[in-house]
């Protein structure tokens, strides 16, 4: 198959024309930044609310890297295998769809895209860890990866474990292009997404901070401004869950080291309950 060479170098030095031109979408302006700063930047963090696109833009992201690049090398991963699917690897398949060039030239597997032309060599693949694993088994899950053109994308990165990082850092040392991206909802006040927007980490980055605040005239136009309200109603402004879930912020620090989504949400119903009896 061949492909126009010029429109290959266009898509590469400005993804937002290629998911115009190649997936048929159109980026929300958050997406439209951060598919522009994509190729200048190694490491990107999107630091966001609930459901402004992130595996979208992920998904965009890993095809255009897939389609311009010469044998690229991708592995994505997430907080649990099931997240992966049902984001970003289904968002992989969706668009996929829309693009008979990417039809004509990959194929989407289970756990693995690749080259039609060049399977062993050109590929995207899924990595799973274990929530009980060590240290030293986490850094295997993204270990041994060495390629001229390689990316990590690390989806709901809020409470990804810092040794994950560690393989992705060392794989950017022996490439001609390489980038790390990590996305998620700042759930965590530790943990890679945590250090690289508020540690002096941050200088690494290119971070992109994303809130569905109806106030905030930049929100995601993609969450319900209806439902952004009525949790900021239900449950104030300072709350935890409305900061991270709505307002795409961590919580303040003096909530203890750790705040899973989890015990927030707990935290949050049980209140809601009390008030309602
Ligand atoms: N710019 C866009 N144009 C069309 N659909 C989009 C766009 N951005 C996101 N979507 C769709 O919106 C939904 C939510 O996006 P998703 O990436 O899953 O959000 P998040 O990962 O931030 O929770 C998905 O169905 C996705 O395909
Ligand atoms: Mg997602």
């Amino acid at each position: 198959v061949v492909t126009d060479k010029g429109r290959l170098k266009i898509w590469r030095d400005d993804p937002s024309i290629f998911v115009r031109e190649v997936l048929k979408a159109t980026p929300d302006p958050w997406q439209d930044e951060v598919l522009k700063a994509f190729p200048y930047n190694q490491r990107l963090a999107l630091c966001a609310s609930k459901g402004p696109g992130k595996s979208t833009l992920l998904a965009w992201i890993a095809w255009n890297f897939l389609l311009t690049r010469p044998y690229p090398k991708i592995a994505a991963t997430s907080i649990s295998g099931d997240n992966l699917r049902d984001g970003l690897w289904s968002e992989m398949a969706k668009w996929r769809e829309r693009s008979p060039l990417l039809k004509e030239l990959f194929v989407w597997q289970k756990e693995r895209i690749f080259s039609k032309e060049y399977p062993e060599t050109w590929w995207m693949s899924a990595r799973q860890w274990s929530k009980s694993a060590d240290p030293n088994s986490l850094g295997g899950t993204l270990a041994g990866l060495h390629a001229d053109y390689i990316m990590f994308e690390l989806d709901e990165a809020g409470g990804l474990p810092d040794a994950i990082m560690a393989s992705a850092e060392n794989a950017l040392s022996s490439c001609k292009e390489g980038h790390i991206i990590i996305a998620g909802n700042p759930t965590h006040l530790e943990g890679p997404l945590f250090r690289a927007c508020k540690t002096n980490e941050r200088k690494l980055w290119y971070v992109k901070e994303i809130s569905s605040d109806p106030e905030d005239p930049l929100r995601s136009p993609r969450v319900s401004i209806q439902w952004a309200k009525e949790q900021i109603e239900k449950y104030g402004r300072d709350n935890p869950w409305v900061l991270v879930n709505v307002f795409g912020r961590f919580p303040p620090s003096g909530l203890n080291g750790l705040i899973g989504l989890e015990e927030v949400e707990a935290a949050v119903n049980k209140r809601y309950r009390e008030g309602r009896i």
